[in-house]
C-alpha cells in the first residue's frame, strides 16, 4: 500500500462542543468556523436547541453563526435531554445546568448510560445543585435542579477535562469563583476559550502537586465567540497510523491542533521510530495549530506510563494497533480510565487483538502487546465505539490482513467521512 496526499481532518471534537456551549452562554452573535459535524456535536447542538438557544443545523457548509439570548434565555426543556453517545455533552452540560433555576433530566444511549457520572454530580452537588439519580447509582438518567451555587475548591482524583470543565462552566454560569486541582494537567481548551471570552483564569502547577485552575466570576459580559476550530489531533492519529503501516509514500495532514495537552501520541510515535515532522506551527484563536508530515516507518515497542496518558488518552486504541505491528513489546500502564470510555477500551482492545492473532495481555490499567508482522485476520466487535472501529479499520487496510468490523457507522461520532477518506488514501 502506498499512501500519498495532502489532507485535512474534521474539527476538534472537544473544542467544537465547547464552542457550541459557550456560544449559547454568551449573549449576541458568535461565529464558529470548521466545527465538527459528527454525531457527538450534533447531540450538543440539539440539547442547546431544546433549552431555547437557536443553534442552526451544524452540518451546513460554511461559518456557523449562533445568535444567542444568553443564559437568561434558557428555559426548562419539555423532555429529557438526550446526549446520545457523548460524554462531553452530558458532563459539560450538567455543569451549565447546575445554576439554572429549573429542573432538567439528562440521559443518553446505552453506552453513555453505562458510564460513571458521580465524578461530575458530586462536585456540582457540593456547589449547591440538587441532583436525583433516576437510574442505577452513579449512572444516567439524572435530574439536575439548579440553584444558587457557592464557591468550592475541588480536588479531582482524575486528570479529566470533563470533570474540570463541568466545574468551571458551573462557576461561569453561576457567577461564583472555583478552583480545581487535578493530578496532572488534562486538556485545557475550556480555560483557553474562557480567557478569550474575557474570563479571568489562573492556571499552573499546584503547590500540593498536580495542576490547578481557578476562575473568577465575570465582571464584564462574556464576549461572544469568534473561533476557527483546529483539525482534531485525535482524528489525525488514524491517518498517521495508516501511513506508518504503508510500504511507501508520504502524507501531509494540514491544520491539526498542537495543544501540548493533546499531543502525547505524536511524542510516542517519535519514540517508536516514526518519521513525523511538524511544520508551520502557529497560534490560531488561542490554540496552536500545525501541519503533520508522516512517512512509512519501522516501529519499535515502547513503554507508556501514567504520566503520559492524559495527553494521549483517546489515541491509545490506535497506539495499541500500531504496537501490534511494531518490533518487540509495548507496555501501556496507568490507563485505567480507558475502562470508562464509550466502551471498556482495555477489554475491547485485548479481546479484539487476541481475536485477530496478536499476543496480548490485559492489565487492570493497561495492556502488554507483542508486535509481529504475521498476517492478522478475524472479525472485530466494536461495541459501537468509534475509536475501536477506526483503529482496527486502519489495520484492515494492510494488504496481508483480513479484518472485518461489526459496525463501521459509529465512526461518524467523531470523524464523518472516515471510511471514504481511508479508501481514497489506500488506493
Ligand atoms: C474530553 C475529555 C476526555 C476525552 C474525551 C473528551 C473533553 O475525557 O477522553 O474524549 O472534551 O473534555 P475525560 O475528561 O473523561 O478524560
Amino acid at each position: 500500500m502506498t499512501i500519498d496526499g495532502v489532507v485535512s481532518v474534521p474539527g476538534d471534537k472537544s473544542i467544537s462542543h465547547r464552542a457550541l456551549m459557550l456560544a449559547a452562554v454568551a449573549t449576541g452573535e458568535s461565529r464558529i468556523r470548521g466545527i465538527l459535524t459528527g454525531e457527538d456535536c450534533r447531540s450538543t447542538a440539539s440539547v442547546l436547541r431544546a433549552l431555547g438557544c437557536p443553534v442552526p443545523d451544524i452540518t451546513r457548509q460554511g461559518e456557523l453563526v449562533i445568535s444567542s439570548g444568553g443564559l437568561s434565555a434558557w428555559h426548562e426543556p419539555g423532555a429529557p435531554l438526550d446526549c446520545g453517545n457523548s460524554g462531553t455533552t452530558v458532563r459539560l452540560m450538567m455543569g451549565l445546568l447546575a445554576s439554572r433555576p429549573f429542573c432538567t433530566s439528562v440521559t443518553g444511549d446505552e453506552s453513555l448510560r453505562a458510564r460513571p457520572m458521580r465524578r461530575i454530580t458530586d462536585p456540582l452537588q457540593a456547589m449547591g445543585a440538587t441532583i436525583h439519580e433516576h437510574g442505577p447509582p452513579d449512572r444516567l438518567p439524572v435530574e439536575i435542579c439548579g440553584g444558587g451555587l457557592s464557591t468550592i475548591h475541588h480536588d479531582s482524583p482524575k486528570a479529566s477535562a470533563q470533570i474540570k470543565s463541568a466545574i468551571l462552566l458551573a462557576a461561569l454560569a453561576g457567577g461564583v469563583r472555583v478552583s480545581v486541582r487535578e493530578p496532572a494537567q488534562s486538556r485545557d481548551h475550556t480555560e483557553r476559550m474562557l480567557e478569550a471570552m474575557g474570563v479571568s483564569v489562573r492556571t499552573g502547577p499546584a503547590v500540593a502537586g498536580g495542576w490547578e485552575v481557578e476562575v473568577d466570576p465575570l465582571t464584564t459580559p462574556l464576549t461572544p465567540l469568534d473561533i476557527t476550530v483546529p483539525g482534531d489531533p485525535s482524528s489525525a492519529a488514524f491517518l498517521l497510523a495508516l501511513t506508518l503501516l504503508a510500504r511507501s509514500g508520504e502524507l501531509v495532514v494540514r491544520g491539526v491542533g498542537m495543544n501540548t495537552t493533546r499531543t502525547g501520541f505524536f511524542d510516542a510515535l517519535r519514540r517508536m521510530g516514526a518519521s513525523l515532522e511538524i511544520l508551520n506551527q502557529q497560534l490560531e484563536g488561542g490554540e496552536p495549530v500545525g501541519d503533520l508530515v508522516i512517512r512509512p516507518s519501522s516501529l519499535a515497542g515502547i513503554e507508556i506510563g501514567a504520566d503520559e496518558v492524559p495527553a494521549m488518552i483517546d489515541e491509545i486504541p490506535i497506539l495499541a494497533v500500531l504496537a501490534a505491528r511494531a518490533e518487540g513489546v509495548t507496555i501501556i500502564r496507568g490507563a485505567g480510565e480507558l475502562r470508562a470510555k464509550e466502551t471498556d477500551r482495555i477489554a475491547a482492545l485485548a479481546m479484539n487483538l487476541r481475536a485477530i492473532g496478536v499476543d496480548v495481555e490485559e492489565l487492570p490499567d493497561g495492556l502488554i502487546i507483542e508486535g509481529s508482522d504475521r498476517p492478522l485476520s478475524g472479525r472485530i466487535l466494536t461495541f459501537g465505539d468509534h475509536r475501536i472501529a477506526m483503529a482496527f479499520g486502519v489495520l484492515g487496510q494492510q494488504q496481508q490482513n483480513d479484518i472485518d468490523l461489526d459496525d463501521r457507522a459509529c465512526a461518524d461520532v467523531s470523524f464523518p467521512g472516515f471510511w471514504k477518506l481511508l479508501a481514497e488514501l489506500s488506493r
